[in-house]
């Protein structure tokens, strides 16, 4: 028995249970080899290191180090313990579970009240609205509002009615506890006399979905305006079964659109989801007037390329906008910003102008970069020196923020231009305060948090390697310069003498047939950060051998001075054992090495550490 199921009933589970049509219901995967490979959902990533085995039934994530089967995947993906994960997946493959002995585990059990209080208060809110004389006020207001009947049930909007307690009274009578409605963040104690009273009175409450389909919070409108009615809209509270920063308002009805067209419109809130829905256009989600945070944005990566920003127009300049922009772009998003007319959202333009309107001004969105050169230019005036000056300093940092040399440069093109100096003139202003992705030390394998096959590694072998696996011609020529016994890294020693032997054979480098020869996990993760570095990719050919040939030159520099440390060494124990003679014989072959390889002998020995 596994936490109350069956072995045999698990085994059959895993066997009707496909991991990769399971993994492809919440994310794209490609072929590639043997595998396939996607965009890893447990960790932030641009370039592709979560490896599905068909064979084998099995994922790894070359990146964080996440890895399993079918139960690990849904147990991670949806936030499952095991035993939903294998309740789940039974009724996915049409596997009858016998009905376990005992409850489980505790918290399953607490979880799948909620779930079941959260359906209970959905049935409730949604008779509510369509009861006559109880719902007249909200249903009238979602008229005025241009809500339609199939948009209410579609995104099951209901009503919370006023007074204090008719939610409570309703659920208390079907059985539940005080206790569970709290947990479930319904209600709220009252102060003095004890016991519970409605969180949501006299409100449109627009049910907050996971992207599985379960009801996990609610939003509730206030239908008056005031300070006596509280904020406008107030969200459930965090639960066991909602932890805001992982949901999207609307993606379970979105994913499919979302996948269809790979791309997401980010709008901000509830009504704007429903109008844009109710006009057709169905790929839009909402992040419900909050920062995104990091899961989120991989959350949308998952599903698609390109995320479009069609926030209120009031607060597409804000910082928190901008953080959030940040952290999809981190994801690996493309990131563009649609700028809707001042003072509209996309549910008012919807209603005043229509779809087409809305669609037109999403497909004029401009990319990230664009729109932030954009607002800086706007907020600083290029007519007038000072203004020309602060504009370029804001500019600069920005473009340092991109990776990709091809995008910063023509950028750096267009900035130039608009203050009216030389390309020239401004690409040393860039190169003189070198920002994050531009500096080679930075190049250590990073965006691996919570990894625990990571692995330090000297930036110049890391980059040596990186370019030699992603520009294979490299390997042939450097043969002659390159001594593997001059590698630091034991690891990346191992991984480049694989690659010589390789192309000694004759045979083609892929990332997938490196991988195969090597069963320690530091050398597949090794090999896949190298594989995947973005900011090495389409790079000029002049460029990478320049690259290379600076790596061999720090690599052989930082050999010989573990070489002149270790004789260092021996030289301190000689004089300790009053070896005098043999100490200055040995330093003086000690100098003339140096001077020999043409550098300082005052500089010696304090290797430099690029560990990161
Ligand atoms: P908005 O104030 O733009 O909401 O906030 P809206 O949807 O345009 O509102 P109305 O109904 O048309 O006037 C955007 C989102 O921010 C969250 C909600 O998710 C809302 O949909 N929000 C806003 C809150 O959670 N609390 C608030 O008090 C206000
Ligand atoms: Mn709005």
């Amino acid at each position: 028995m596994l936490q109350g199921i069956p072995e045999a009933i698990i085994d059959e589970i895993r066997q009707r249970t496909d991991l990769v049509s399971l993994v492809e219901e919440y994310l794209t995967l490609e072929k590639r080899g043997k595998n396939m490979v996607g965009l890893c959902p447990f960790h932030s990533e641009k370039t592709p290191s979560f490896s599905v085995s068909p064979e084998k039934q099995l994922f790894y994530c070359f990146g964080c180090g996440a890895s399993g089967n079918v139960f690990s995947f849904i147990m991670k993906m949806d936030n499952l313990s095991f035993t939903e994960a294998a309740r789940m997946l039974a009724r996915r493959a049409g596997v009858k579970i016998p009905e376990p002995k005992a409850a489980n585990r505790k918290q399953d059990l607490l979880r799948e009240q909620i779930y079941a209080l959260n359906r209970l208060a959905l049935h409730f809110f949604c008779s509510c609205l369509k009861e006559p004389a109880m719902g007249k006020v909200a249903a009238q207001y979602l008229q005025d509002r241009g809500i339609d009947q199939s948009s209410i049930e579609l995104f099951k909007l209901g009503y919370a009615p006023g007074g204090w307690d008719n939610f409570t009274r309703f659920a208390l009578s079907k059985g539940y506890s005080e206790e569970l409605l709290l947990q479930a963040g319904l209600v709220l104690t009252r102060d003095k006399s004890g016991g519970v009273y409605d969180r949501f009175r006299h409100r449109v409450i627009f049910p907050i979905f996971h992207i599985n389909g379960k009801v996990v919070g609610f939003g509730g409108r206030a239908l008056q305006e005031g300070k006596q009615s509280g904020p406008k809209y107030l969200n459930s509270p965090e639960t066991v079964v909602f932890q805001k920063g992982t949901v999207l308002y609307g993606l379970h009805l979105a994913r499919e659109a979302i996948r269809r067209e790979n791309e997401a419109i980010m709008v901000e809130g509830y009504t704007d989801v429903i109008a844009a829905h109710q006009a057709g256009v169905k790929n839009v989600i909402a992040s419900q007037g909050t920062a995104l945070t990091p899961a989120q944005a991989r959350l949308l990566r998952s599903q698609a390329n390109t995320v479009t920003i069609a926030y209120d127009a009031d607060s597409a300049g804000e910082a928190a906008t901008w953080r959030g922009l940040k952290i999809l772009k981190d994801a690996g998003c493309t990131v563009k910003v649609a700028v809707l007319p001042a003072g509209s959202d996309p549910d008012s333009l919807i209603r005043e102008k229509g779809a087409e309107e809305f669609l037109k001004i999403i497909r004029s969105a401009a990319p990230l970069v664009e729109y932030q050169l954009s607002r800086l230019k706007e907020r600083n005036r290029v007519d007038q020196a000072e203004g020309r000056l602060r504009y370029m300093s804001e500019a600069l940092a920005l473009l340092r923020q991109i990776n990709n040399l091809v995008e910063r440069d023509y950028y750096l093109k267009q900035v130039a231009e608009e203050i009216g100096v030389s390309e020239e003139a401004l690409r040393g202003e860039l190169k003189k305060y070198p920002g994050k992705g531009n500096d080679v030390n930075n190049l250590v394998l990073k965006d691996q948090t919570n990894n625990n096959n990571q692995i330090r590694i000297n930036a110049a072998e890391k980059l040596l390697l990186s370019l030699i696996i992603q520009y294979e011609e490299l390997a042939t020529r450097l043969q002659d310069e390159l001594n593997i016994d001059d590698l630091e890294h034991p690891v990346a020693r191992q991984v480049l003498e694989e690659i010589l032997k390789i192309k000694e054979a004759g045979l083609t480098l892929t990332e997938e047939g490196l991988i195969d020869r090597f069963s320690d996990p530091q050398a597949h993760a090794l090999i896949v950060a190298a594989a995947t570095e973005p900011s090495l990719q389409d790079l000029p050919w002049e460029t990478i051998e320049k690259m290379a040939a600076d790596c061999i030159t720090r690599i052989k520099e930082r050999m010989q001075e573990r070489q002149w440390q270790e004789i260092q060494a021996k030289i301190k124990a000689m004089e300790k054992q009053g070896l005098e003679e043999q100490a200055r014989n040995l330093l003086r072959e000690k100098l003339q090495m140096i001077v020999k390889a043409g550098r300082s002998p005052y500089r010696s020995g304090g290797g430099e550490n690029f560990n990161g």
